[in-house]
């Protein structure tokens, strides 16, 4: 594989492939596991990564790359391959989770900013050796009828995604920039169009401290979220509103020198998610490849049929595959409702 940044990002949103966000911290995980009633043991963690990672109709087609979690890079499938292995032999590429979490913003209740800039430079080299291309750090923003976003929680996780961008382009990784204004959450009573502007508001800025941090555009990839009413907003928004508002945000912020898009699902429903996406694409002519990075849009049908059994790892793997399909057809805008039926 070339190892050119402007390459590696290229792969990574390659024509009707999108990324697995797998990278659940152990804290995380423990909550996707109390759902299903699974111990959160490192093996319960290694065999349900390891189902996904070997699901091969899904790695082949239409994953091209897996976001991990720093025990997960490090660790080896049952029979002995590194999980790392099991994912680059599938043509899909390697990634790594490096930001340190979202901590209380001094000063600011309620918001906050995400830290792990300190020793970066030196994770980032171990990562390399263990097979990461490319990075993810997540930002938060939450909205509130307080004043929140204040600049300071934008500018100030703005920055550091810039800080982190370039840092990994300094060790030749990849960055997914992921600024995510939350839909979810107890405050989350906006509309549809306080998330517009609260998204064009954060997109701006981070691309304006990239720019200040000389970060390569053709070099990353963004991770917004999708412009949708929060979760408790007691409104709802039609599928084309989603697609016509986040495309509007994403115009008038994203420079087209960035190769990609890739979403996070945030909370949508899976078929929510897979919807969204299909119809951006189906009804815009775009400069960007537009695509997925879900965790839970992708992954929360899998969990439910493994169930933490040996037996089922089957079952989860063809539920894993069908969503991975069905995002990668909406990822070509080619994505049908009653794909779904069919499937059901
Ligand atoms: P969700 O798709 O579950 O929002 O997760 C994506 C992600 O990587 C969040 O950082």
């Amino acid at each position: 594989m070339s190892d050119r940044l402007e390459d590696i990002a290229i792969k990574m949103v390659a024509e009707g492939k999108g990324i697995l966000a797998a990278d659940e911290s152990t804290g995380t995980i423990k909550k996707r596991f109390d759902s299903i009633k699974v111990e959160n043991t490192e093996e319960n963690r290694r065999d349900y990564r390891e189902l996904m990672f070997s699901a091969d109709e899904a790695m082949k087609n239409y994953v091209s790359g897996v976001i991990l979690f720093d025990e997960t890079i490090r660790q080896k499938a049952k029979k002995g391959t590194p999980l790392v292995n099991l994912i680059s032999a599938a043509g899909s590429v390697p990634g790594i989770k490096v930001d340190a979490g979202a901590q209380d913003l001094a000063g600011f209740p309620g918001e906050k900013v995400t830290e792990g800039l300190d020793g970066l430079r030196g994770r980032l080299k171990e990562y390399y050796g263990l097979g990461a291309r490319f990075a993810k750090w997540r930002a938060v923003i939450t909205i509130g009828e307080d004043g929140r976003p204040s600049w300071n929680c934008i500018h100030a996780n703005a920055h550091a995604l810039a800080r982190y961008a370039a840092l990994c382009q300094e060790q030749k990784i990849v960055p997914i920039v992921e600024p995510e204004v939350l839909m979810d959450g107890p405050d989350a009573k906006h509309g549809i169009d306080r998330c517009y502007d609260v998204t064009v508001w954060t997109l701006q800025t981070v691309f304006h401290e990239l720019f200040v941090a000389g970060v390569k555009l053709e070099g990353m990839v963004l991770k917004p979220n999708m412009v949708v009413p929060g979760q408790h907003s007691g409104t709802t928004a039609s599928g084309e509103e989603v697609a016509e508002k986040t495309v509007k945000a994403l115009k008038a912020t994203v420079p087209p020198a960035v190769p990609g898009i890739a979403f996070l699902s945030g909370g949508q429903s899976d078929e929510d998610a897979t919807a969204h996406l299909s119809a951006m694409n189906a009804m815009y002519d775009l400069p960007w490849k537009l695509t997925f990075s879900y965790g839970r849009a992708l992954q929360a049908a899998a969990l439910k049929a493994w169930g933490g059994k040996a037996e089922n790892v089957k079952a989860a793997q063809a539920a894993f595959t069908h969503r991975a399909k069905m995002n990668s057809l909406a990822a070509m805008g080619t994505w049908k409702r009653d794909l779904e039926l069919k499937a059901a």
